[in-house]
């Protein structure tokens, strides 16, 4: 039966301002999310989207491509132009320059009285991390660092330890920690926050949710496209730091953390801290890289960037010692899906030995399904109906959310970008668990680039398994 989503409450006007404001993440995410929040009237027109960058040519231009990144609000809710007019008359280009400072001035003009207010005022960062010091000194230097001030930035943080320490103190001698908003934008999506409620708001899983009932987990982000655009950021970057250092070890840390004493930012990562400094130095055994085949012609050279890569993963602590994680991401494999798998451990014994074996050795599992479709699926062995004995078929309870909620479910940007305003934390990174991170990775890292990334063909899921296969596993792959 269709469930009704309960009303969004509105959010209180604030104003945002994008540094980038006409690039790749603005056009692409940020903004097609602020039209569908105002299109649900979550902000209206006292609030203002300030869009700074270098060079702003034509507005009119660039208003006609922004419209084209929000069509699908055109095709499911928009029936008029008005609307769109509305939305775009809370848009304010500026052209500003963060590093000679030229167009400060309109900005602070734009911005002066809005300080007498408590309204949130909050710079998104939407440009490269080796630009994140620049802007904030420029913030600074504006006296924009007010109290109501938030900055919001996006991974990756830094190439490594070492850079991110660089960027986190950059940006802590300008706003204190409780002012900084980190993306990653896998903790906006609908089911990475279910599977929270799954795990804390029943009591059902959780009671099974350790090393004496489950056998293995299995986190598998498959992508169809290339890298498209941004080769020469992902050339430096690979699939280790650009997935794994930050979505992936995201969904580990909360398939594996404690139930924290209450859904509140810093117990939620204070659990998800424990987890990242529990998970066990992995050895090159444990890890595998990919390249699909096309990616150095798209570069115009030989490279040994991974664009695949897969793991075991061990975690050090009671509930989980024993149990591996198996992770993998990759480009241009078969299927576009993100999925966690539970399998859990095989009946101890059986009391339907005489009969035929069908489906009764299938272990249950839970799917989670991240992407697209997103829903859960809990695998069972049933007896197949009618007088024939005892036979047995797998069969599976599905809960699937776009069937059992009429809305769309809205995209992970219009959750966060609303959480920043609301001044919630809980789903952003605090800086020691980036830090974290960054210890587990660096060594894989280095181990990964003693190995060359064996290549796969398009299409694929990727170079065959060298990892699973020593336990006896095999990958379950996600369905189209
Ligand atoms: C980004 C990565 O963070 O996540 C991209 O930089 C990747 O390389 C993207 O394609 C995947 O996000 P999603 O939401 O499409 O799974």
């Amino acid at each position: 039966m269709m469930q009704k989503i309960p009303e969004t409450a509105n959010v209180i006007p604030s104003d945002f301002v994008i540094i980038g404001g006409t690039g790749h993440l603005s056009i692409r995410k940020i903004l097609p999310a602020l039209f569908w929040r105002f299109l649900d009237k979550q902000i209206d027109n006292k609030s203002t989207i300030i869009l700074c960058d270098k060079n702003i040519n034509s507005w009119d231009d660039f208003l006609i491509t922004l419209k084209n990144y929000c069509s699908d609000a055109f095709f499911k809710k928009v029936d008029n132009d008005k609307v769109w007019d509305d939305f775009t008359s809370i848009l304010k280009p500026i052209q500003l320059d963060i590093k000679n400072g030229n167009g400060h001035l309109e900005l602070l003009n734009t911005l002066k009285e809005k300080f007498d207010t408590n309204r949130p005022i909050i710079f998104y960062l939407a440009i490269a991390s080796n630009l994140f010091a620049d802007s904030c000194k420029f913030l600074r230097d504006c006296s924009l660092n007010v109290s109501q001030s938030r900055i919001v930035i996006e991974k990756p943080i830094g190439k490594d330890k070492l850079t991110a320490i660089e960027i986190n103190d950059q940006i802590s001698e300008v706003f204190k920690e409780t002012q900084v908003y980190r993306i990653d934008h896998y903790l906006g999506k609908e089911t990475v926050q279910n599977l929270m409620a799954l795990r804390f708001a029943n009591t059902f899983f959780e009671n099974q949710w350790d090393n004496k009932n489950i056998d293995n987990v299995q986190i598998t982000v498959s992508e169809t496209d290339g890298v498209k655009d941004r080769i020469s950021y992902y050339n430096q970057y690979g699939a280790i730091r650009d997935m794994l250092q930050n979505h992936l070890l995201q969904l580990i840390c909360l398939v594996a953390m404690e139930p924290p004493s209450f859904y509140e930012a810093d117990q939620m990562r204070d659990e998800k801290l424990r987890v990242l400094k529990a998970l066990k130095p992995l050895t090159k055994d444990e890890i595998q890289t990919g390249q699909y085949r096309s990616f150095t012609d798209e570069l115009g050279n030989s490279s040994n960037t991974e664009t695949f890569v897969a793991l075991k993963v061990m975690i050090n602590n009671w509930r989980w010692a024993g149990v591996p994680f198996y992770i993998r991401t990759g480009k241009k494999l078969s299927t576009k899906a993100s999925e966690i798998i539970i399998t859990f451990k095989k009946k101890p014994h059986d009391i339907f030995s005489k009969f035929t074996k069908d489906a009764q050795d299938n272990p249950n599992r839970l799917i989670i399904r991240v992407q697209p479709e997103e829903g859960l699926k809990l695998k069972l062995t049933s007896k197949a109906p009618g007088p024939g004995g005892m036979r047995f078929f797998p069969s599976e309870l599905n809960l699937s959310f776009g069937d059992t909620f009429s809305d769309r479910l809205p995209d992970a940007y219009e959750r966060l970008l609303m959480d920043v305003v609301r001044g919630n934390q809980t789903l952003f990174m605090r800086s020691d668990e980036v830090l974290a991170a960054w210890d587990y990775i660096d060594p894989i890292v280095s181990i990964s680039k003693e190995q060359e990334p064996q290549l796969y063909r398009t299409g694929t899921m990727g170079p065959e398994d060298k990892i699973l296969s020593i336990d006896g596993h095999k990958w379950i792959d996600p369905k189209d």
